[in-house]
């Protein structure tokens, strides 16, 4: 067969990304422009200047992609992109800039929802073998889902409330580290101890998640002792609040993999470039002998490689999207069943 090339785009968030996948794998070119630094002054993501921003890069950031690539535009297949869920404003930019590609250089348009964006993101340099178990752990989501092939997705259980990211960036902000919060939240708790008590999250014999009582657990710990004019620990706080937090998800992929048959263990997101969270979720593999699959840390966070892989199995399928395509910021992977 035929090699098949397709440009992912990504800008759900403050992350202009676009790279060419070949056959859902291999990643030809890649390019992310972060807005990380600019976001960082706010304490988090301004809406606003996310979608402006995108709007002066996602044309440098074609030009930067097409220049790494020995592949040129009139040689791909498709182009695809994120078009839910996310920030309104900066998925239009990216399904605008997507359509007109299309309709100027003919090519076939794919919708790529962004949880399964993460999900594929396994699929880079790996072959997802089925039945797999996928935790998704990024700033918008908590998912454990079952999959039984590609794009056949069970959700066994999400949070219940703020998802594990999410909690990561208001724990950091707390303690005064920098946005976004979850790497400088994992650096500092290498330096502590977990030896702040936390309240334990869901405890039902459920897949679901919980972390708010978790997150305001921490805050309410600090703002206490700050009013007592006591000093915190806060090395030893990240540390607990990582450590429960971990705990949780790898205690429920541990039940999923107890209950069910899987062939291999996928974990997926921007929390998943945790090397705490690789570490642990390793322990629980090793202990089922469960094939495990992470990706590259620059494949975790927001990035069109994943969009170019997820894209693969729907080109194959002849899933394509029309000029009527419009951008959603919120959608469940289950419509795609
Ligand atoms: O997947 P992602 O880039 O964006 C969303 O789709 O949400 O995930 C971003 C989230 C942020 O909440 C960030 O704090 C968290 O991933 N994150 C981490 C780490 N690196 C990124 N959380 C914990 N430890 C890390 N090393
Ligand atoms: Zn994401």
């Amino acid at each position: 067969m035929k090699d098949v090339y397709i440009l992912g785009i990504e800008s759900s968030c403050d992350e202009t990304s676009m790279a060419i996948v070949k056959n859902g794998s291999v990643v030809e070119s890649f390019v992310v422009l972060t807005q990380m630094d600019t976001h960082a002054e706010y304490g988090g993501v301004v809406p606003e200047i996310a979608s402006r921003m995108h709007t002066e890069n996602i044309t440098l950031v074609l030009e930067e992609t097409l220049k790494k690539s020995s592949i040129k535009i009139e040689e791909i297949d498709a182009i695809a992109v994120t078009y839910a869920p996310g920030l309104l404003g900066s998925l239009l930019v990216g399904v605008e800039f997507a359509k007109t590609l299309s309709l100027v250089y003919k090519k076939p348009l794919i919708a790529v929802h962004h949880t399964i964006g993460h999900i594929y993101a396994n699929a880079l340099d790996n072959k997802l073998t089925f039945p797999l178990l996928a935790l998704v752990v990024s700033g918008g989501h908590t998912d454990l889902i079952l999959m039984e092939d590609d794009y056949k997705f069970k959700i066994l259980g999400s949070t219940l409330d703020d998802a594990i990211g999410e909690s990561y960036d208001k724990v950091a902000r707390v303690l005064g580290l920098k946005y976004p919060g979850g790497p400088n939240v994992e650096k500092l708790a290498t330096l502590g101890t977990p030896s702040y008590p936390m309240p334990k999250p869901v405890q039902d014999g459920s897949y679901r998640f919980s972390f708010s009582g978790l997150k305001s657990a921490v805050i309410n710990l600090v703002h206490n002792e700050t009013q007592r004019g006591n000093e915190i620990r806060k090395e030893d706080l990240a540390c607990s609040f990582q450590t429960t937090a971990i705990e949780e998800v790898t205690r429920k992929v541990e039940l999923a993999l107890k209950n069910m048959d899987v062939k291999e263990l996928i974990i997926a997101g921007g929390v998943a470039s945790s090397g705490y969270l690789r570490e642990k979720i390793k322990k629980v593999a090793d202990k089922y002998q469960v094939h495990l699959s992470i990706p590259d840390k620059k494949y975790c966070t927001d990035n069109a490689a994943m969009i170019g892989a997820a894209a693969y199995p729907l080109f194959k399928q002849n899933k394509f999207a029309d000029f009527t395509l419009n951008a959603s910021s919120q959608s469940s992977i289950v419509e795609y069943q």
